[in-house]
């Protein structure tokens, strides 16, 4: 992992290759935990040639969240309440530097979000790394209902043993959504209708 990344550099491979694959699926971009913008630049770049289409960005900007008991994990304990914090100022003004059309930025628990106010219409692409159980579960169910015919839901740390949480939000989903469907590309999790 490149120093500060949150990711790595075959995860943003991935993420990248299937946003351009989205191209021409009706709706908007979003990233559920942008942390400091460095992936939603990534995608941006991508994105630049797509007016049409907005990207959305969400974080607390307080950093994380308490862990649940769906976090508990013997592999160590990965974050503390707080860490990881950032701010939309920060994230926007990455954008500004680099010349890339403004996101839309959100400021929120993704618990306090309202699907109709605060989501776009409709989602072609949505990338969800929050980490923890509940915040990878209140993402699936803000956006899947969203999520357009041919669109794809990335969640990161899906092979994360240190994050348990994610995963076990994403295999809950999918036992009660089974109109979708489970890939997996270097160790992230990406959810499709089933075809
Ligand atoms: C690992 S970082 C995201 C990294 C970013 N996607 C990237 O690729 O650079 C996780 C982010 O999720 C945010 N987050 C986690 N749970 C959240 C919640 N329930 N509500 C709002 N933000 C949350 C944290 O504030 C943090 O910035």
């Amino acid at each position: 992992m490149t120093k500060d990344l949150q990711i790595t550099e075959r995860e943003l491979n991935v993420i990248l290759e299937n946003l351009v694959q989205t191209e021409s699926v009706s709706g908007d971009v979003v990233e559920f935990g942008c942390y400091m913008g460095d992936t939603s630049v990534k995608m941006a770049e991508v994105m630049k040639s797509w007016p049409e289409k907005w990207l959305w960005l969400y974080d607390s900007f307080e950093g994380l969240p308490e862990k649940t008991a769906a976090d508990k994990s013997g592999d160590g304990w990965a974050f503390r309440p707080g860490e990881l914090k950032a701010s939309a100022e920060l994230v926007a003004s990455k954008f500004k530097k680099l010349n890339l059309p403004e996101p839309v930025i959100m400021k929120a628990w993704f618990n306090e979000l309202d699907a109709n106010d605060d989501l776009p219409k409709q989602i072609s692409f949505a990338l969800l790394d929050g980490d923890y159980y509940e915040s990878i579960k209140t993402s699936l169910i803000l956006v899947a209902p969203k999520l357009s015919q041919g669109g794809k839901i990335i969640v990161h740390d899906y092979r994360n043993s240190a994050l348990p949480g994610s995963a076990k939000a994403v295999n809950e989903f999918l036992e009660n959504n089974p109109i979708f469907q489970l890939r997996l590309a270097s160790g992230l999790a990406i959810i499709e209708y089933r075809g």
